[in-house]
């Protein structure tokens, strides 16, 4: 949770637009605790992270290719590493800034090459699979998780053309 005895920035999380404070009370009041307690819903179902997979895999093709060669078992793990510090990046937490930095660099086009269009499959993909295990779901809760997601995601999709590890290698 934000600290308010910290200066700002090191609560700080950034959106595409530069405005911090506008979406502030907005997250932490009214949009963090719902998704959390429907992530939580959500996760009590061991087939949660399969049935989400199933319905990615399936909404395009350049997805299902991009993991032909994948562990699945092991990457429905790391999806929930992943989708817990997309969440928790929303929350302002330093460790999430790190984690979703390093899967921006991952991401990126010299590396496993998701280009940004591809997230959105993987958002309404996920929202998919909630609207089916959350008995709670609804239009409202939906545009909640939406906004949860969006800082992360922006962060993501803005590495594609420059990762830090690719300026590392390129000196
Ligand atoms: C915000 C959304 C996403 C999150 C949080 C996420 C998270 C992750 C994480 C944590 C890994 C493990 C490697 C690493 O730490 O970088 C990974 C691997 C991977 N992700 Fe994502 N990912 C996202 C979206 C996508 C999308 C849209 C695609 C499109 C195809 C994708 C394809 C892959 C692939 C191919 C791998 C490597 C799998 C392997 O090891 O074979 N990811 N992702």
């Amino acid at each position: 949770m934000l600290n308010p005895s910290l200066p700002f920035d090191q609560n700080a999380f950034y959106f595409s637009d530069g405005n911090l404070s506008k979406y502030k009370d907005l997250l932490h009041a009214r949009l963090y605790n719902p998704v959390k307690m429907s992530f939580g819903r959500c996760v009590v179902h061991a087939g949660f992270f399969d049935r989400f997979y199933q319905i990615f895999l399936a909404s395009n093709p350049i997805i299902a290719n991009k993991f032909a060669n994948t562990d699945l078992t092991a990457q429905k793990k790391v999806l929930k590493q992943g989708l817990n510090m997309v969440m928790m990046y929303a929350d302002g937490q330093i460790l999430a800034k790190k984690a979703v930095g390093r899967i921006r660099d991952s991401h990126s086009q010299g590396r496993l090459n998701i280009p940004p269009g591809m997230y959105g499959f993987w958002e309404t993909s996920l929202m998919k699979t909630i609207a089916e295990f959350d008995p709670q779901f609804s239009p409202d809760l939906e545009t909640q998780w939406r906004a949860v997601l969006k800082p992360a995601l922006e962060v993501i999709k803005g590495g594609y053309m420059n990762d830090r590890s690719a300026r590392l290698v390129a000196g």
